[in-house]
This record gives structure tokens, sequence and C-alpha cells, in this order.
């Protein structure tokens, strides 16, 4: 029996068919930088990355921001829920200072920055709705809105993802025409249907979750597969050779995979 060739120079589907890159850069740089920050972004784009996956909420006052944590005390100066504190607030906090001194004083950025930030650098972006629980379908339809209103003039669509299935059942509502995604971290009961009917172009799905069979199934119904958080380059070259499109990592550095994956 022949070899397999190296994964990076496999190809499982016509390039054409996943209109996005293979690697995306999770929370804009990993760990190398604060997370949902637009020094992440800068930096994961000074690693080769052109996409890139962030967590979005919506402030009291109907502004979109990066954000992951419910609350803000892990990766701010501030205290308590973040979606309580309106724009005006939030853009006060340090959102660097938490990391490392090299970023302190660094903002949390609106969607608006990182869009100017992907227009400016030919970015693909992958939006995680990040609802307050509770706050699903307002979030879920806040954040398409302004997504549809920020790209308007685009042809090149983020993907708008969760693990929320009222925020993608709203973001349809509202923007149909924006690509959804559903995020999996167990394969509930009905997960195949679930995305299906929610008009979802991909799932999303935590790594070890994904075998050949789930794979197949997913293709099958002409979906495709994403995968996080993938930093390890054996599990990576695994899930390239199963057909996976779209893998989001926090290892920035391309030396550290040592066949080089293709960023593109
Ligand atoms: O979108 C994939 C991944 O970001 C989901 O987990 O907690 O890092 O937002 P989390
Ligand atoms: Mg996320």
């Amino acid at each position: 029996m022949r070899p397999e060739p190296p994964f990076h120079q496999q190809s499982f589907r016509p390039p054409s068919s996943w209109p996005y890159p293979r690697w995306w850069a999770h929370r804009g740089a990993g760990r190398l930088a604060p997370e949902n920050t637009l020094a992440a972004f800068r930096l994961g784009a000074r690693h080769g990355f052109k996409a890139f996956e962030c967590d979005v909420k919506i402030s009291a006052d109907g502004v979109a921001f990066l954000f992951h944590d419910t609350e803000l005390e892990r990766t701010t100066s501030g205290l308590g829920v973040a979606e309580e504190h309106t724009w005006a607030q939030l853009s006060q906090l340090d959102a660097g200072g938490w990391h490392s001194p090299e970023h302190v004083g660094e903002p949390i950025p609106t969607l608006s920055d990182i869009a100017r930030f992907c227009f400016e650098t030919g970015s693909d972006l992958n939006i995680e709705i990040k609802p307050t629980p509770g706050h699903d379908a307002h979030t879920g339809a806040s954040v398409a809105l302004e997504t549809a209103r920020l790209w308007a003039q685009h042809t090149r669509m983020p993907l708008l993802s969760s693990f929320s299935t009222s925020a993608l059942e709203a973001a349809r509502g509202t923007a149909p025409h924006l690509p959804r995604a559903l995020l999996l971290d167990e394969l509930v009961p009905g997960w195949l249907e679930q995305s299906l009917e929610l008009g979802c172009s991909a799932v999303v799905i935590d790594h070890p979750l994904l075998d050949t069979t789930v794979i197949a199934q997913l293709h099958a119904v002409g979906l495709f597969v994403m995968s996080y958080t993938v930093n390890d380059v054996d599990v990576a070259e695994q899930l390239m050779r199963w057909g996976v499109e779209g893998l989001i990592t926090d290892v920035m550095d391309r030396a550290a995979w040592p066949a080089g994956p293709q960023l593109r």
C-alpha cells in the first residue's frame, strides 16, 4: 500500500467548496495576547492567520462588543455581569493588564473595531454569539443585525456560531443571509436534525467528539465541519485526514506545527 502523503499535501474537498481558510485563531491569538482584543487580532495576523474566532455580546445600551465570560472579573479591571454595563462603562476598562504588563490599558473592542480590522487585512471572522444566560434571543438578534450592517458592502460574510439554539434562531430571523454554525460540546440527541432545522452551513464541534462516523454524517447532509480547540499536531493531522474543513487553534507559532499547517 502506498503511504499517505503528508497532511499538508492532502485535499479532501475541492477548495472552492469551503469558503473560509482552514485555520482559525481562537479569540484572536490564542493565549499569546489578551483574548478578544485588537492586540490579539494583530498578533494573530502577524503569525499569518487570515481567519479569526471571537466571542461577542451586547452591552446594556445595545453595542456589540468582544467578550468571553459572563462576568468581567477574569479578563478586565471591572466587576459584575458584562452585559449589564453600558458601552461608556465597558470602554473604560483595562482588558489587557490581567494578561501581561505589555498589554496594560488594552481596551475591549467593539465588533465594529474588529470589522475594520477584517476589512483592512482581508480576514475572515467567526463570530461566536455568547449570550448571558437568559439573554439568548436578544443577543442573537442584536449581533446578527450589527453584523449585517457592518458587512453590508461586502460579499464574504462572517460565520455566526453559538452553543445557544435560541440565539441562532433569532440570528436567522434577523439576518437570514448570514451563514450559521451550531457549536457542540456534546452530541446531544437530535444534534444533527437541530443543525439542519437551524439552516446551518456548518457545525463547530469539540474535537474529542469527532470521528469518521460523525464527520461522514455531517458531510452526507451537506454540512461543513469545524473543530475546536485544536492545539496538538497529531490531533490536527488526524482531523485533516478525516476531512474536517476548519480548525480553531490557540497555537499561533507555525514552528510549533512540524508539518506547517496551511493557514489559508
Ligand atoms: O467557537 C469555539 C470555541 O471558542 C468555543 O469555546 O469557550 O472558547 O468560546 P469558548
Ligand atoms: Mg469562543
